[in-house]
């Protein structure tokens, strides 16, 4: 890319990780053998660390990445793993230049195996520590819940004592709702979201991914969500994209994953274009980089390489991403 070196000094925020989805397969392998995890031993994929990206590279859609997803981050069990994952992210995300980095994890993935919330969060946060201390990156958490699970056992795992010791102590800055879109519409959650915004949580969701742009309408007024998760079908709606506008939401698109999952033929598709044109505010991010092929810098490039963006249309995008942070305002001048 022609701007490789202007795109990556670029101080980039993120707002779209999923830390289950930096797992990468060395370290899937490495954690299965010391944790005596038996992988799949029907699928060929789990075979060879080859065969695995061999099969990340076709996934079919978003329910077929979620299969290897969760067979995946079934190797992660001690407080060290989920510290080793986050780190590991944290390293690439500082090399890539990201400066602020706020990250989802999947709570019901780990407790529904039997690990304890407080191993997950104490895991992650002593990476979180860390990086603050030998990257000087800043980072938030954001605990999400999986909309394929019925909403009442969702809004259990909210309530349970430590996840709600875990938003009181300033742990966890916000929620977010992901996993299988189509089926599982935002307003089923409605209860859990009222319940987060009492809590004074920041809240967001995955919404017009493989769904339709009504789910972006029903995740800004039933939920109350201040951003929205991908949203890229948000330009099938002209009226919706005015309102979106006019609340100044953050997107956080992910290039490179809708091109994996199949959401989109190509980058090209991304509607950049037509957000810039609009003023609809995103920020550009990597979603699951150890399972798409690349971090966010290589999102950044890709999404040049298609758009041919001007150098002030990456500073406004870079303006917005900061903006659209969940920091505080002393960090946010720091960012700038
Ligand atoms: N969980 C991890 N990545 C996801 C995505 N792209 N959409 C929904 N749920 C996810
Ligand atoms: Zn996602």
């Amino acid at each position: 890319t022609p701007l490789h070196g202007f795109l990556e000094k670029l101080p980039k925020c993120e707002h779209h990780i999923h830390l289950e989805g930096a797992l990468s397969p060395s370290l899937l392998f490495q954690l299965a053998s010391r944790n005596q995890i038996t992988l799949p031993q029907d699928d060929d994929a789990f075979s060879s660390h080859e065969s695995l990206l061999a099969r990340y590279a076709q996934f079919s859609s978003l329910d077929d990445f979620l299969h290897y997803y969760f067979i995946g981050m079934s190797v992660l069990v001690l407080e060290e793993d989920f510290e080793a994952l986050a780190w590991d992210y944290f390293q690439h995300a500082s090399a890539d230049g990201v400066h602020h980095a706020e990250v989802f994890f999947d709570p019901q993935a780990h407790t529904a195996r039997g690990i304890s919330y407080t191993t997950v969060l104490t895991g992650f946060s002593a990476a979180r520590s860390r990086a603050e201390r030998e990257l000087g990156i800043s980072t938030e958490l954001i605990c999400c819940f999986l909309r394929h699970l019925p909403a009442p056992e969702c809004l259990a795992t909210f309530e349970l004592e430590d996840v709600q010791a875990s938003y009181a102590s300033g742990f966890i800055k916000g929620i977010g709702l992901d996993s299988n879109e189509l089926g599982f519409p935002p307003h089923l959650f409605e209860e859990m979201y009222q319940k987060a915004g009492k809590l004074g949580l920041r809240r967001t969701a995955h919404a017009g991914e493989e769904g339709p742009a009504s789910f972006i309408a029903s995740a800004l007024e039933t939920l109350g969500v201040e951003r929205i998760d991908h949203g890229i079908r948000l330009v099938e709606d002209v009226e919706l994209m005015r309102k979106v506008v006019a609340s100044g939401t953050m997107l956080t698109t992910c290039p490179m994953s809708n091109v994996v999952l199949r959401c989109v033929e190509s980058v090209k598709e991304v509607p950049i274009r037509k957000f810039l044109d609009a003023g609809v505010k995103f920020s550009i991010n990597s979603d699951d980089p150890a399972y798409f092929g690349g971090y966010i810098l290589d999102n950044y490039c890709a999404v040049h390489e298609a758009h041919d963006l001007t150098i002030e249309d990456w500073e406004r995008i870079c303006k917005h991403s900061i903006e659209g942070s969940w920091c505080n305002e002393a960090r946010k001048n720091e960012l700038s």
